[in-house]
C-alpha cells in the first residue's frame, strides 16, 4: 500500500459527505455498508454514532439530527424491553445477554432475524455522546431525544459493569476498556448537555465518574490503557478515548503512553491495525483507526503525526474515492484472508464509518475542502 493518493484530498472529502448523505435512509439511519452481505440492511449504534459526529464536524447538520431522531425512535421502541432489563438488574437477578440491548437493528428500528454478537453496551454511550457533541456544535434542541436519552442512561447505569462484545464483535467474557470509555462519555455528555437533568443527570454524572475510575484502575498496564480488563495489549480503538471521545486528557500520562504503545504495537506505515492476534480477513489496517489516532495525536497538539495517519487513510480510497473497512497487505494473520473472503466476499467497500473519521479528522485539521483542492 502506497501513500500515493488515487483521489484528491479535496474531492474524497466531497465524495465522503456524499457518500455518507446519499446512502443514509429516509427515517436517519446510516447502513454500516450497503452492499457488503454480512452488514446489508442494518444500521449500528455505535457506527451510526461516529458517522454522525463525522458529517456534523463536516456541516452535515441535518444528516446528524436525523440520525439522532433514528436513535430515539428505536430506543422508544424497545423501551419495554429497557425497562425489564433495568428492573431484573435492580432485583439482583440481571437478565442473560441475549435480552439486552443488540448492536445493530435493521432500518426500521427491528431486531432482524440474524444471528449476531449482539450483546454490545459501547453503542449506546457512543450516541449519547455523539448528540450531545453535535447539539453543542450546531445548537441544537436536544429536546425531542430526552425520553430516549432517560431510557438508555438508566440501562447503561444498570449494567455498564457486566462483561459484553467490544467494539469488533469479539469476546463476550471481557469488561472491555474502548466499552468502558463510551460508557463514560456517553453518561457524562449527556449529563452536561441536558439530555437528562436532575436526580438522573446526578446518577449519570456519579456514574460516569464510577465507570472511569474503574477503566484507570483495572484497565491500565505499565501505564496505558488496556484492551480488556486483564490485558497487557493494546487495542486500536482505545484511541478515540483520548479523542475524539475526551475520557482521558489528552496530555496525560496515560494518555501519552496509550498513543505511544498504539503507534509501536499496531501500526505500519501510518495504518492501524486493530490488534496484534487479529484474523479477521487476514488482519489488515483500519483507515478509520487511522483517524482515530490522528485525532488522539491532534489533541495533543501533534498535528504533522495527525496530518501523516490522515493521509494514509485518504489513499485507502479506490478509484471512485470509496473507503474500505481493512487494507490488505501487512496482514497480521495472511493465513485466515481466504477463508473470510470465502464466507462474506470482498472486504466492505465503502464503509460508511471510514468515510466518517476522515471528515472528522479533517474537520479537525481545519482541512478545508478548498483549501486541499485550490
Ligand atoms: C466491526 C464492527 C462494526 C461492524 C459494522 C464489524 O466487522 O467489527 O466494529 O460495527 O463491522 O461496520
Amino acid at each position: 500500500m502506497t501513500t500515493t493518493p488515487r483521489i484528491a484530498l479535496g474531492a474524497l472529502l466531497d465524495r465522503s459527505r456524499e457518500v455518507i448523505t446519499s446512502l443514509q435512509e429516509p427515517n436517519g439511519a446510516y447502513p454500516a455498508s450497503p452492499s457488503f452481505s454480512a452488514y446489508r440492511g442494518y444500521c449500528w449504534f455505535r457506527d451510526g454514532a461516529f458517522i454522525a459526529d463525522g458529517v456534523s464536524s463536516a456541516g452535515e447538520a441535518d444528516s446528524a439530527t436525523a440520525f439522532f431522531d433514528w436513535c430515539a425512535m428505536v430506543i422508544a421502541k424497545h423501551s419495554t424491553r429497557i425497562d425489564d432489563i433495568v428492573s431484573a438488574a435492580a432485583a439482583g437477578t440481571p437478565l442473560p445477554d441475549e435480552q439486552m440491548l443488540p448492536a445493530r437493528f435493521t432500518f426500521d428500528g427491528g431486531l432482524g432475524a440474524d444471528d449476531w454478537w449482539d450483546f454490545q453496551l459501547d453503542g449506546y454511550g457512543t450516541w449519547l455522546w455523539a448528540a450531545a457533541e453535535h447539539a453543542e456544535r450546531h445548537g441544537i434542541d436536544v429536546a425531542p431525544w430526552r425520553d430516549a436519552a432517560a431510557l438508555t442512561v438508566d440501562y447503561l447505569l444498570s449494567s455498564w459493569d457486566r462483561p459484553c462484545f467490544d467494539w469488533w464483535e469479539e469476546h463476550s467474557e471481557g469488561v472491555h476498556g474502548s466499552t468502558l470509555g463510551c460508557v463514560a462519555a456517553g453518561l457524562a455528555a449527556a449529563a452536561r448537555a441536558g439530555l437528562v437533568d436532575g436526580e438522573r443527570a446526578e446518577r449519570a454524572r456519579h456514574g460516569a465518574e464510577q465507570v472511569v475510575a474503574r477503566l484507570l484502575n483495572d484497565a491500565t498496564s505499565d501505564g496505558h490503557l488496556v484492551k480488556w480488563v486483564g490485558s497487557v495489549e493494546v487495542d486500536g480503538s482505545l484511541s478515540a478515548l483520548i479523542a475524539p471521545l475526551g475520557v482521558i486528557g489528552a496530555t496525560s500520562a496515560i494518555a501519552e503512553a496509550t498513543r505511544r504503545r498504539v503507534s509501536e504495537h499496531l501500526e505500519s506505515g501510518g495504518g492501524v491495525h486493530r490488534f496484534r492476534a487479529d484474523t479477521f480477513y487476514g488482519g489488515g489496517r483500519w483507515p478509520l483507526l487511522s483517524c482515530f489516532l490522528g485525532l488522539a495525536y491532534a489533541a495533543a497538539g501533534d498535528v504533522t503525526e495527525a496530518r501523516r495517519l490522515l493521509d494514509w487513510a485518504a489513499s485507502t480510497a479506490d478509484d471512485e474515492g470509496m473507503l474500505p473497512e481493512q487494507v490488505d497487505g501487512d496482514l497480521s494473520a495472511p493465513e485466515y484472508q481466504q477463508e473470510w473472503l470465502d464466507r462474506w466476499g470482498p472486504v466492505a467497500t465503502p464503509l460508511l464509518w471510514s468515510h466518517a473519521m476522515l471528515l472528522r479528522l479533517a474537520a479537525e485539521l481545519g482541512v478545508e475542502q478548498a483549501e486541499v483542492s485550490a
